[in-house]
């Protein structure tokens, strides 16, 4: 679908409440996943939730040279206290990530918007990453975002 500049400002704010989303949840899971299993995942949680404010960085930084200005609102977070049901939660946000930058990529290339298409041709990498983590946490194997449907829950 074809968009506007100002249509990329409004799309890149929700992206930017997804990635304050991700943030804050990859902040408390880390913290309270228990168990011996879980340990290693644990650890990688952190490392995401650092992933996940560089990228609410770089995607506020466009949305202010678009001449829009940043949210302050992130997407609700899932609490519980069981392992699964957290990380459960976060495949399903990552997959919906990874296929609103997919189109995200696609409408900033068709906007002559090269630069920012490359920042969140990075960003996907990273959170094809933080997907094929949460899956192998899972033990299971990664959705595939070629396909629209949501994730599984
Ligand atoms: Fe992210
Ligand atoms: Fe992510």
């Amino acid at each position: 679908m074809a968009v506007s500049r100002e249509d990329l400002v409004t799309l890149l704010n929700e992206d930017l409440s997804r990635e304050y989303q991700a943030i804050i949840a990859y902040v408390v899971y880390s913290q309270v996943l228990k168990g011996a299993e879980y340990m290693s995942i644990a650890k990688e949680l952190e490392t995401h939730a650092s992933e996940e404010l560089q990228h609410a960085i770089t995607i506020s930084k466009h949305i202010d040279y678009l001449g829009g200005m940043p949210n302050a609102t992130p997407k609700p977070v899932k609490l519980s206290d069981d392992a699964k049901t957290m990380l459960r939660a976060d495949l399903a946000n990552e997959f919906e990530t990874i296929r609103q930058y997919r189109e995200r990529l696609k409408q900033c290339e068709a906007l002559e918007e090269y630069a920012i298409a490359e920042d969140i041709r990075e960003i996907l990498r990273q959170e094809q990453e933080h997907l094929t983590d949460l899956a192998t946490a899972l033990g299971e194997d990664p959705p595939d975002v070629s396909k629209g449907a949501k994730a599984k829950k």
